[in-house]
Formats: C-alpha cells, structure tokens, sequence
C-alpha cells in the first residue's frame, strides 16, 4: 500500500509502504525527518504526530486513550485531526492514504 507523506513545505512524498508496518516505521526508515518516532512506537513519546487529511479521518480505526492523552502534549498544536503516526498500522484498505507532517515534533 502507499501512503502519502506532506511536509510543511507542501512538497509531497509517496512511499511503498509493507503492510504491516506502522506509518512511523515506514517514515523513519525511509529518511522522512520530520517524524522522530522516540519511543519506538509505544504510544509514549508523541514525537511521531501527524495530521490526517480530514476526508480520510474514518478509515482509520479509533484512538486508544493512551493516544488521546499523549496528543495532548505533542509539540505542534493538536488539531481534530491529529494521530500518532505509530498507532496507523498499514494495510491494503489504507492504501492512498495522506498524512501532513508538523513543523515540529519536540
Ligand atoms: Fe512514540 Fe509514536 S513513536 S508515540
């Protein structure tokens, strides 16, 4: 499946993405610095936020409360659309899908 990085700068970049792997994994392995990732994808950090295209929102499945509580603190402003990226796990029904990377993780 691909996903769909946008960084703050607009430009867009399309990754082949195994499915499996989490949005953050696929981001951090192929060089997309703008998401850190720190905890290894325990939902402990809040430095893999990201902000989904709003029209996508419900093809994602809902965030556990561990994710709603470290949105809170995340570094850029939380927005209705904001999720961690280590909490979307990829597969073929999310394939196409398009996350806005933030200006800034910490
Ligand atoms: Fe730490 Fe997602 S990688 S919360």
């Amino acid at each position: 499946p691909s996903v769909i990085y946008i960084h703050p700068n607009g430009s867009r970049q399309t990754l082949d993405v195994p499915a499996g792997q989490s949005v953050m994994q696929a981001a951090v392995s192929r060089g997309i610095e703008e998401i850190l990732g720190e905890c290894g994808g325990n939902a402990m950090c809040a430095t893999c936020h990201v902000y989904v295209e709003p029209d996508q929102l419900d093809r994602l499945p809902p965030m556990g409360d561990d994710e709603d509580a470290l949105l809170d603190g995340a570094a850029a402003d939380r927005l209705p659309n904001s999720r961690l990226s280590c909490q979307i796990k990829v597969t073929g029904e999310l394939d196409g899908l398009v996350v806005r990377l933030p200006d800034r993780q910490v």
